[in-house]
C-alpha cells in the first residue's frame, strides 16, 4: 500500500489550522497511520530538504521549517502520494486553485501551510525519515 508524508507547516501550526488540514486528508478516504508533533531539528531539515541544498532559497527553508512545530501524518492509500498533491495544490498559494489547501490555507511560496511527498519513492524515504516503524498502527477504515 502506498504511503506518503504530509507536514502541517510551521506557518499552519501556529494559526490552529492543523485540525482543518489533517480533516481535509481524512475525508478524501486515506488512511492515518501515523501522527505526531515535533520541532524539526537543523539537522532533520537538511536531510528532508537535502535535495534543494544548492537553491538560494535553502537557509531560508532550513530556518522557517525549524521556527515552530510541524505536525508530521503518514496517509495511506492507493495513489496516496498523488492523491495528497492534488489536495495540497502547487507549491505557490497564489497559483492554487480554490478548495486546495495551500490556496486556501497558505499564505506564500514560503509559508504554504503543508509539505506532501512527491513521489512514491521520495515517500518511503520521508516515512523512514520520520517515523519508526513501532510509531504506526494497523487497522481497518469503517468506511
Ligand atoms: P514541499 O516539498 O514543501 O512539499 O513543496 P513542493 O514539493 O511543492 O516544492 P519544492 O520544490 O520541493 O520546494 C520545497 C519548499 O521550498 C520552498 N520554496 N521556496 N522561494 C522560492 O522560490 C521557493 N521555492 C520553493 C517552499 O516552501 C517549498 O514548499
Ligand atoms: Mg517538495
Amino acid at each position: 500500500m502506498e504511503r506518503s508524508l504530509m507536514l502541517i507547516k510551521p506557518d499552519a501550526v501556529t494559526r490552529g489550522l492543523s485540525g482543518a488540514i489533517l480533516s481535509r486528508v481524512e475525508a478524501s478516504g486515506l488512511k492515518m497511520t501515523a501522527l505526531k508533533m515535533l520541532h524539526v531539528s537543523p539537522e532533520l531539515a537538511a536531510s528532508h530538504y537535502a535535495a534543494h541544498q544548492e537553491k538560494p532559497f535553502f537557509p531560508g527553508l532550513i530556518a522557517y521549517i525549524t521556527s515552530a512545530p510541524v505536525v508530521a501524518a503518514i496517509f495511506e492509500g492507493d495513489g496516496a502520494v498523488g492523491r495528497i498533491r492534488a489536495l495540497m495544490g502547487p507549491t505557490n498559494p497564489t497559483q492554487a486553485e480554490p478548495g486546495t489547501i495551500r490556496h486556501d490555507f497558505g499564505i506564500d511560496i514560503e509559508r504554504n501551510a503543508v509539505h506532501g511527498s512527491d513521489s512514491a519513492e521520495t515517500a518511503e524515504k520521508e516515512v523512514k525519515l520520520f517515523f519508526d516503524e513501532q510509531e504506526f498502527v494497523h487497522y481497518n477504515r469503517a468506511d
